[in-house]
């Protein structure tokens, strides 16, 4: 299927590793421009070389999407050098501190401070960045927002040590169907995707940071043990699992699909 992507332009947050990463890579094989935004410049950097040396145009932005200047200033680097602007990937999520990824602390052990910056970073940065894209996507009457969500939002069950992650991706879900009945009526789509447990840095992170964070490291390898058995596929997702459904949502192909949040997590929640 022809994803028609060429010469779309795009803006990937958080696109400097991991699903944010493969998303931006995925546009830029199918042809789009790619504006790579990170907080962490050299990583941005690097993928975009990537992107421009299989023939697409990329532009890395270093910004950090909590800023609400520095995404106004991301997003006009966009409009000039694009001249346009179709799809925004709203993929930057996870917050750390010095111990760490501040997702794995138990309800208990986070601070005003911890909720106040994961929040910042899911809720807000996602908000900044709709703001600043949306006056350009109306005048247009075409565009496609995707938010990544997380299933810990969705899952049954409940998760110990996400009370903050799990409240703000519950956010994103409740904010995609809100903003998808805003702005249908001048042609854009607002959808979430919602991954199970991926494999990326972030994993690796929690390796790194296990000493600070011994119990809740603990936590999650029993879980990750636990869950591996559940997941009907079998596996945990790579990015790239979840970068095939989000490029097709920012396709043409996904012209009558909006205000939905799909899981992409090998089975383990079915809703
Ligand atoms: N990996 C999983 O299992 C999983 C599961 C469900 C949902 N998700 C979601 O997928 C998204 C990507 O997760 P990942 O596992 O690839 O994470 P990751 O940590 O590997 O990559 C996230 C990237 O975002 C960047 N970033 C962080 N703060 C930023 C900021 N303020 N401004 C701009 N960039 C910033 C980081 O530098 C990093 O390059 C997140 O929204 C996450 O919540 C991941």
């Amino acid at each position: 299927m022809d994803l028609q992507l060429r010469g779309k332009a795009a803006v990937v947050t958080g696109a400097g590793r991991g699903i944010g990463a493969a998303v931006a890579l995925h546009l830029g094989r199918e042809g789009a421009h790619v504006v790579v935004n990170d907080i962490d410049g050299p990583a941005a950097r690097g993928v975009a070389a990537d992107i421009t040396s299989g023939g697409s145009i990329s532009l890395a932005v270093e910004a950090d999407v909590t800023k609400k200047d520095q995404v106004e200033n991301m997003i006009s680097k966009a409009l000039s050098e694009f001249g346009k602007l179709d799809i925004l990937i709203n993929n930057a999520g996870i917050a750390y501190d010095s111990a760490g990824p501040i997702t794995r602390k138990l309800f208990q052990e986070s601070s005003f401070e911890d909720w106040q910056k994961e929040i910042a970073l899911i809720l807000y940065g996602t908000m900044n960045c709709a703001k600043a894209v949306l006056e350009h996507m109306i005048k247009q009457r075409y565009g496609r927002i995707i938010n990544i969500s997380s299933d810990v939002a969705k899952t049954p069950l409940g998760l110990k040590g996400t009370s903050i992650y799990s409240t703000a991706k519950a956010g994103i879900n409740a904010l995609t169907r809100s903003l998808a009945t805003e702005v249908a009526v001048h042609g854009i789509t607002v959808n979430a995707v919602s991954p199970g447990m991926v494999r990326t840095t972030r994993a690796l992170l929690a390796e790194q940071h296990r000493e600070k964070r011994s119990k809740e490291y603990e936590y999650y390898k029993n879980f990750e043990k636990s869950v591996l058995g559940l997941i009907p596929l079998g596996r945990m997702g790579e990015p790239d699992d979840v970068a095939k459904l989000v490029v097709f949502l920012a396709s043409d192909a996904a012209r009558w699909i909006t205000g939905q949040t799909f899981s992409v997590n090998g089975g383990l929640v079915m809703m």
